[in-house]
């Protein structure tokens, strides 16, 4: 392990290239990473960061925001099957299909989680951090929210909008149900709940936060509370425990898995700076299209 990871700092030097993980990569993928954070934070440190290359681990979709963004890098997703169930729910023909439902000046919302042509065929944007405030902006217009239902259903309780949704939903975050909660809140009485949006209802309802993977960095740190309960992925536990070696992190549930974020190793890391594989590359038009949507809401 030791010599892949020299092998991977060594690569990084020669093509000036940079990773980037999220929040719910393996530890050995945060530990080599250059920055860990949210799908938000990473979009934004993709157009920032001053490099050649990046290195994406994460899945599919998140390159994809990263390619558009910063068209000028080269983006490299280490393993081609990092996918999203979520995303795949939806592409470019299914949506058009649905706005044709919608009344006439109906504003697409699209969530991150989402094929880069269906952020092109999109108006605006937005990832678990902003969806509220971005909902929140567009006045009285309608909205098609796609292709999270369980987010789209937690946006509009928190901003009192009626959305048209998709029925779109996150495998891995509806596993996670309500009396799973209040099981683990009979086992640690004094912690507190957090939960992602993508989760269901019957869950973002009796939680005491719900936060995107961001946020929840920063309840830990913030919260005078010493035990909290974590309603997500459950790779967010290893950098909670890191940074917070003092408070005691326990998974809401042990179904909590996404296998494609898993995908990525330092094997795979390592050969996607050597041969410069898999580039991810987004044809002109669709990259120019999905741009706006994202520098909009990157502009919020
Ligand atoms: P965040 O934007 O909160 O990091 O979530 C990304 C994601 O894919 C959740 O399933």
């Amino acid at each position: 392990m030791k010599e892949i990871i020299s092998t991977i700092k060594n690569l990084c030097r020669e093509r000036n290239a940079v990773i980037l993980a999220h929040n719910y990569q393996p530890p050995e993928i945060q530990e080599i990473a250059d920055f860990v954070g949210d799908s938000l934070d990473l979009s934004r440190k993709a157009s920032e960061m001053a490099a050649d290359v990046i290195v994406f681990c994460g899945v599919r979709f998140m390159a994809e925001t990263a390619a558009v963004i910063s068209q000028e890098k080269i983006v490299l997703l280490p393993d081609l099957d990092a996918g999203c169930p979520l995303a795949d729910t939806i592409d470019a023909d299914k949506l058009e299909l649905k706005k044709k439902e919608c009344p006439p000046g109906t504003i697409v919302v699209c969530y991150v989680n989402s094929p880069v042509e269906v952020k092109a065929g999109s108006d605006i944007c937005c990832t678990s951090a902003n969806a509220a405030r971005i909902v929140d902006s567009l006045g009285e217009a309608n909205i098609l929210f796609v292709p999270d239902e369980n987010l789209g259903r937690w946006v509009s309780s928190r901003t009192g909008k009626k959305l048209i949704l998709w029925k779109g939903s996150c495998p891995a975050h509806v596993k996670l149900r309500a009396h799973d909660i209040i099981e683990l809140r009979k086992k640690y009485p004094e912690a507190l709940v957090m939960v992602h949006p993508e989760c269901l209802d019957e869950v973002t309802q009796i939680a005491d936060a719900v936060l995107g993977t961001g946020g929840m960095v920063e309840y830990a740190q913030t919260t005078s509370a010493r035990e909290i309960i974590v309603g997500t992925e459950e790779g967010m536990i290893y950098r909670l425990q890191k940074e917070n070696p003092e408070k005691a992190f326990y998974p809401a549930c042990e179904k909590l898995l996404c296998v494609d974020m898993k995908v990525i190793s330092l094997q795979k890391v390592m050969e996607s700076l050597k041969e410069l594989k898999h580039r991810i590359v987004i044809p002109g038009e669709i990259a120019d299209k999905a741009g706006k949507s994202i520098e909009r809401m990157l502009k919020m």
